[in-house]
């Protein structure tokens, strides 16, 4: 089949790339989606399994710092769009071991950028485009103002936590070698368009929920660990604030941005909805509870204060205007649904989390594509 276009999707085997190859494979028979992933302890291709078999879906065991490859696949494959997402992800493995953040995060993407660079400059920059996926955490962290919260602030224009939002002006100030990282990346995806003209998007999205994330983020990390009985860690007291969306959401916007978002341009993702991590901890315990038949309150002793995180940027509150006003982006789902469906999503998929908790997802690969 001739096929209208083809698009790179990178770190598709991980959390929110899975939900983006899945919207793309279904919603666009006419484009072929080449899912890259070196499949990391983070990617995991049962995550895909529903789509696996559909004619234009295509994986690549590849590294995205592999230069030789990608530019290979670039051109084999006759590419012209790529949605980057690949990336080392989370902030505690990157207090213990920055390098590898930076070899993937940093010099990972310099690498697609300049793979892409080679195919696509002598044709001429028309019909392609570069998106960078980022995070809000490239922003730092915003003030307290109101640790106790107070929702009716959200009438003047604030958050319930503080008065300020990151916005697509707000001063790049990473603080985690993480966000460190990100950021770099940031800055060569907009070095590629200024110096070259490479028609190229990022988007900065807030923390994302929902199924098929790996079990050391705190949603799933907790739902399993209640399910099992087994301690809860909150970093310091629990009072860092985060903003949630759910990842549905997120790859919706993903699909709006690349169609429609304006070469050059950043867009801040978020849903306007802050929620103190000890507040959420208890709504996890609550829902839990409720749907494994357990009465309330029984696993609230599970809760255990321990070390604070290294630089634990203290709230995150994305404002997403832009987006909403230039491209009509909203988040569709209300946080009570959210997080009940994904509550009732990790207990009903035992299996998923029980492979990857033993590393056996590890081996889906060899079994699915016998170790190419
Ligand atoms: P994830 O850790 O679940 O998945 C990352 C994927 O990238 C995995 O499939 C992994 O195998 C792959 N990968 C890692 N190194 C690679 C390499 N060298 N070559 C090829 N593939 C490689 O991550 P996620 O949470 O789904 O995040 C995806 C992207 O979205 C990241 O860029 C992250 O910075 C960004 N982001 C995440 C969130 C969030 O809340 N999770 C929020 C905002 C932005
Ligand atoms: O804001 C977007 C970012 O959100 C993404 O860029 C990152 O890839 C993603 O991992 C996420 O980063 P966080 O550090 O905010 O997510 P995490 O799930 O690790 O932690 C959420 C909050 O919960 C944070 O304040 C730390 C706290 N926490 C986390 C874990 C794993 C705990 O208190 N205990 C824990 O065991």
């Amino acid at each position: 089949m001739k096929y209208e276009r083809s698009i790179i999707i990178t770190g598709g085997a991980g959390f929110i790339g899975s939900h983006v190859v899945r919207l793309f494979v279904r919603k666009y028979p006419t484009y072929r989606i080449i899912n890259l992933d070196k499949l990391t302890y983070a990617g995991n291709l049962a995550n895909l399994k529903d789509i696996e078999n559909c004619p234009n879906y295509v994986f690549e065991k590849s590294d995205i710092c592999d230069y030789e490859t990608v530019r290979k696949l670039v051109s084999g494959y006759d590419v012209t769009g790529i949605i980057h997402l690949a990336a080392e992800s989370h902030v505690d493995r990157s207090i213990l071991d920055p390098f590898t953040f930076a070899r993937t995060n940093v010099l990972g993407t310099l690498t697609l950028l300049q793979a892409a660079r080679e195919y696509w400059e002598p044709s001429g920059w028309e019909g392609k485009r570069f998106y960078h996926i980022s995070t809000d955490e490239v922003y730092g962290a915003l003030e307290l103002t109101r640790p106790e919260g107070d929702p009716s602030s959200e009438e003047c224009g604030g958050g319930p936590y503080g008065d300020e939002f990151f916005t697509e002006e707000t001063k790049y100030q990473p603080h985690s070698p993480y966000s460190a990282a990100k950021a770099s990346s940031d800055h060569f995806v907009r070095a590629y368009h200024d110096t070259y003209g490479m028609p190229t998007v990022i988007t900065n999205c807030s923390n994302n929920y929902g199924p098929y994330q790996f079990p050391e983020k705190l949603i799933p990390l907790f739902i399993n660990n209640i399910r099992q009985r087994k301690p809860l860690p909150v970093y310091g007291k629990g009072e860092n604030v985060r903003d949630w969306l759910y990842v549905e959401d997120h790859a919706r916007a993903i699909d709006l941005v690349f169609h429609e978002g304006k070469a050059g341009e950043t867009y801040n993702i978020g849903g306007f909805n802050e929620w103190k991590n000890i507040d959420l901890i208890k709504v996890l315990i609550k829902t839990a509870d409720r749907l494994l038949g357990r009465p309330e309150g029984a696993d609230d002793d599970l809760i255990t204060f321990v070390t604070d995180r290294k630089g634990h940027d203290l709230r995150y509150a994305i404002d997403s205007t832009k987006l909403k006003e230039e491209l009509g982006w909203e988040p569709s789902l209300q946080f009570e649904e959210g997080i009940e469906k994904t509550v009732r999503w990790y207990l009903d998929n035992q299996e998923w989390l029980d492979e990857v908790t033993s590393g056996d997802y590890l081996r889906y690969y060899d079994r699915m594509y016998g170790g190419r």
